[in-house]
């Protein structure tokens, strides 16, 4: 059967082997992933589709200055045909996409998934995690009320105070020792340039890295049944994709995305707080001394980072005990019982 006259006409002048673009399509699952809780993977990468698509349409009408910023997010919402639907699915995609994150990283973790030779997979992981609470915290600043922009201040204050870098930080964040217009164009350009480059690169790497290994088999589990990548796996993918855009979509139309009131630097509201994300480490900060918080939270983070060589270093001191397990899991409930501390306070 000849091939049709526009594919040769494209094969000619764009001559990529086809058969070697086919091959990842081909690749073949092991069975457990068929379990949503499992697959989880997925769930991240459509609600960051789904910010990066609405996120576009938001900069055509958003204003990245202080006197016109609060302005341009209340035409949005207000005035401009589907504003509010657009800016309620990009917040809440977000919101979803940490709660996603959350539980990607709890099944990775519990099914151990990021032991020897997949370190670096959870190494990016960590840092897909931290970039997406990044994109949390200059989004939240750019809509200028009074909240983000007592949020974005107070934030910006602690990352000043982290040991030895916490000056320069401040500078590069702030654009100056205050927080100024300088500000907001820094965490515009943060929030639309610098993150999504370093988010897609990271999910890039991530990716790669999970197709390099193949998905990793479960401990004990004898099944050595698989099913296709395409077309079932991405079928299934595409079925979330729709659930999840339809849940928005109502979600929105229940509780359209609201309006506080314009930023007054000159007035500090009573009750400053971060997003809900942010809970466990602002809840441990007002508990301790500020420099025993800072120190301890980098100690927190970095020893998420690097947890795989953490939990082998504790099997080699303890073998069979599982330390890393519990350790990790009175981590994981300390810092939920933070968060539900904060959230109730
Ligand atoms: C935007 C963020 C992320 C995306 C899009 C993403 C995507 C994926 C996908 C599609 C898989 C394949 C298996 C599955 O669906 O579970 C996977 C596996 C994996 N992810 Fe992520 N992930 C993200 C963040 C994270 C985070 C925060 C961690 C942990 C800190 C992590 C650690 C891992 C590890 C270790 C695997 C290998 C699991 C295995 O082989 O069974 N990922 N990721």
């Amino acid at each position: 059967m000849s091939a049709h006259p526009l594919r040769r006409w494209l094969a000619e002048r764009v001559p990529i082997p086809m058969e070697e673009l086919r091959k990842p399509l081909r690749e073949e699952l092991p069975v457990h992933l068929r379990g949503w809780a499992v697959w989880l993977g997925g769930t991240p990468l459509i609600l960051f589709g789904i910010q990066v698509v609405t996120g576009i349409l938001l900069t055509f009408y958003y204003r990245p200055d202080p006197v016109r910023a609060f302005e341009s997010v209340r035409r949005i919402t207000l005035a401009m045909r589907f504003g509010w639907l657009i800016r309620s699915l990009h917040q809440n995609a977000g919101q979803l996409m940490i709660i996603a994150l959350f539980l990607h990283m709890i099944r990775v973790f519990v099914t151990r998934a990021y032991r020897r030779p997949r370190e670096l997979t959870w190494v990016f992981g960590m840092a897909l995690f931290l970039l997406t609470l990044g994109f949390g915290f200059t989004g939240y600043s750019l809509v200028y009320d009074s909240l983000s922009y007592w949020a974005t201040t107070v934030g910006t204050n602690l990352l000043g105070d982290v040991p030895v870098v916490g000056h320069q930080l401040l500078w590069l964040l702030r654009g100056g020792p205050d927080v100024s217009p300088n500000t907001l164009a820094r965490f515009y350009n943060f929030h639309i340039g610098v993150l999504p480059t370093l988010m897609v690169l990271a999910i890039t790497a991530h990716l790669v890295l999970v197709r390099l290994h193949g998905v990793a088999r479960l401990e004990g589990d004898r099944r050595h049944e698989t099913y296709d990548f395409f077309p079932e796996h991405v079928l299934r993918e595409a079925a979330i994709a729709l659930v999840l855009l339809l849940g928005l979509v109502v979600y929105a139309s229940a509780r359209p995305p609201g309006l506080g009131v314009p930023a007054d630097p000159t007035f500090t509201p009573p009750h400053i707080r971060p997003e809900w994300y942010f809970f466990p480490s602002y809840r441990w900060l007002k508990l301790v001394p500020m420099q025993v918080g800072i120190w301890t939270s980098a100690g927190f983070v970095g020893c998420m980072m690097f947890w795989p060589w953490v939990d082998a270093g504790l099997e080699r001191l303890a073998p069979g005990r599982r330390l890393g397990t519990w350790l990790g899991s009175a981590g994981f409930a300390f810092t939920l019982a933070l968060l539900v501390w904060e959230a109730l306070s």
